[in-house]
């Protein structure tokens, strides 16, 4: 197996700024010596994602997601490793060395990159040759340099024109094979997979070939022929649910995109391009996945899904809309742009122009009214049954979308449409109390209650817990976020030095983990008395566990007497009620 070298991957780290690199991709604020964003990896309102220059490391205080430079490439750019250092080498002129070999690595996919980018180029000058080829290309108003930008080709008929004009050994024709290219048949004879097509290069996000699209250009199409668009198989590199076609030609075209434009074939993609709108991108025969939804919006804040009026289109409109609504954080934008029936956006380009599909665009039905119309399609929303109805199938959907600005105010339509209110999904326990937002800096007028005070000193300072022992007597009261105090105590304890991270890691994956991650990120004035603040509110609260306690005795000393062992525990609470301490 290939492998990078450590001393690279140290030397590399060393050159990185990861607040560089994560800055070109989430927009950071500034937190005392870190930076900040809302959470790229989780949804949420509020930032709990860190990134620490001192350290270069990234860490969601949220959902736990944490690393290194080339982590964070790997989880946002779904990069492989090599792939993530390579692209952080490339910019600091590094070239990557690879020791070993093997049959893994990029010492098995650089070699598809290679013959995938030797057929592009082959496929192109076949498609120079091949005058019914190019008289087709005409004919669909393929100018010159959309034929280039878009590396369009030529397959021609025959079985073996690519392997012959590829050639090569047996390690060459496995890595067509590999790369979907050729094909053997049952008498174990090689072919190549694309004839007799129009061939139109995938390229991933790096403007590297990983697949093809190939249409049939004959009258008959599918007479014979196979189907109209024959695409590659999926391989290690192309996987179609995950990749747009047409994205790396919209990055090209401009490095900041307000709106991007999802329509269904090919054809459609490059036609708006070539009529001023490099902002298209296709699916590739498949419905939209959140997975392209999510590289949708990483490109986009805007996006307009275009559609066929007709029943399928419309179908594929809502499942685009599904797999949209838990990507839709505050800031994003989903858009429908339905065409009149009969017509594609390359048919309508060809007939009105651009500017009339720019206007179009411009008028796309925003989600939201999508989404009620869609729904309140076959009911009544005059009668009660009618609004119940419509309330009930908004409720799952709604439910998906992330925690956020765009989530009230659809839920704020549902109740002007229907007068049902959705109850607000559960606060963590410790949020009774204090209202949300509070958790964190509250207020004058709404101090943070003594249980969020000690949790709050303790983790801004974990080695506080070794200055108290158990029992907890506080323990025993029955308030918001006590037993998360105790525990949070033992935690600390057990774990001597261990970072606050480390602490908040241990309960990442609970309800709390949200509380806690707000009040970890409480500032205190420099200088600020932490210790006194933490044993303040231990020792009042215990106070007043040891309070509740002495009340619930003597209530109990009324009603029914005490046994020898809560006599004692009475009078010695007592006796420290008399000296105030209870
Ligand atoms: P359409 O059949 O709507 O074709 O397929 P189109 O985009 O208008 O193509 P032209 O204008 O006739 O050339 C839409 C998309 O569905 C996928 C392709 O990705 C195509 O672009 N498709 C279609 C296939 O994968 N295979 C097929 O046989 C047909
Ligand atoms: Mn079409």
């Amino acid at each position: 197996m290939a492998r990078i070298p450590d001393r690279f991957i140290d030397e590399l780290l060393a050159r990185v700024d990861i607040v560089e690199v994560i800055e070109r991709r989430v927009p950071l604020k500034k937190a005392g010596r870190e930076w900040t964003a809302c959470c790229p990896f989780h949804n949420e309102r509020t930032p709990s994602f860190y990134v620490s220059p001192a350290k270069q490391f990234f860490h969601c205080f949220g959902c736990g997601a944490h690393g290194s430079a080339i982590k964070f490439l790997m989880d946002f750019e779904r990069l492989d490793f090599q792939d993530a250092i390579e692209e952080l080498a490339q910019p600091l002129g590094l070239s990557v060395p690879y020791e070993g070999g093997g049959d893994r690595g990029p010492g098995e996919l650089s070699p598809l990159y290679g013959v995938l980018d030797e057929a592009a180029n082959w496929f192109r000058d076949e498609l120079a040759r091949n005058a019914e080829a190019m008289a087709y290309c005409m004919q669909r108003g393929l100018d010159a340099e959309t034929l280039q930008r878009f590396r369009i080709g030529w397959a021609p008929g025959h079985w073996d024109g690519l392997l012959r004009a590829l050639g090569g050994g047996a390690a060459k024709l496995q890595w067509m094979e590999q790369a979907g290219l050729v094909a053997r048949n049952e008498q174990g004879r090689w072919y190549d997979r694309f004839r007799d097509r129009l061939m139109i290069p995938i390229l991933d996000r790096r403007g590297r070939v990983i697949a093809f699209g190939g249409r049939v250009i004959d009258k008959r199409e599918g007479a014979g022929s196979g189907p109209k668009y024959l695409n590659s198989p999926e391989t290690a590199l192309f996987h179609k649910g995950r990749e747009l076609f047409g994205l790396w030609q919209v990055r090209q075209a401009s490095s900041t995109v307000e709106r991007i434009v999802v329509v269904e074939g090919y054809l459609d993609a490059i036609a708006l391009h070539q009529h001023g709108m490099p902002i298209a991108v296709a699916t590739l025969g498949t419905s939209t996945t959140a997975e392209h939804a999510e590289l949708l919006f990483r490109a986009a804040p805007d996006v307009v899904f275009c559609f066929d009026g007709d029943r399928a289109g419309r179908a594929a409109a809502w499942r685009a809309l599904e797999s949209t609504l838990p990507r839709l954080r505050d800031g994003r934008q989903a858009f429908f742009l339905f065409l009149p029936e009969g017509e594609d956006p390359d048919s309508l380009v060809r007939q009105e122009g651009g500017s009339a599909f720019v206007e179009r665009l411009a008028d796309a039905m925003p989600l939201s009214q999508y989404f009620f119309d869609h729904l309140a399609a076959d009911v009544n929303t005059s009668t009660i049954d009618g609004r119940a109805r419509l309330a009930e199938r908004a409720r799952p959907l709604l439910a998906r979308l992330p925690d956020g600005a765009f989530r009230d105010l659809m839920q704020v339509a549902l109740r002007e449409r229907t007068g049902v209110t959705l109850t607000p999904p559960p606060l963590p326990a410790t949020h009774s109390g204090a209202g949300q937002g509070s958790l964190d800096r509250a207020p004058a007028s709404n101090r943070r209650s003594l249980v969020r005070e000690a949790i709050a000193a303790l983790l801004a300072d974990p080695a506080l817990a070794g200055t108290v022992s158990p029992p907890w007597a506080f323990a025993s009261l029955d308030r918001p976020g006590i037993g998360l105090l105790a525990e949070l105590l033992d935690v600390a304890r057990a774990r001597p030095g261990a970072p606050v991270a480390a602490l908040l890691e241990h309960f990442a994956s609970r309800p709390e983990a949200n509380a806690l991650n707000r009040l970890a990120m409480v500032t205190y004035p420099e200088g600020h008395d932490l210790r006194a603040d933490f044993q303040g509110a231990l020792s009042r609260l215990n106070q007043q566990a040891r309070g509740a306690r002495f009340e619930a005795l003597a209530r109990r000393l009324q009603q029914q007497g005490l046994d020898a062992q809560e006599k004692a525990e009475y009078l010695a609470l007592h006796a420290l009620r008399r000296q105030g301490q209870a």
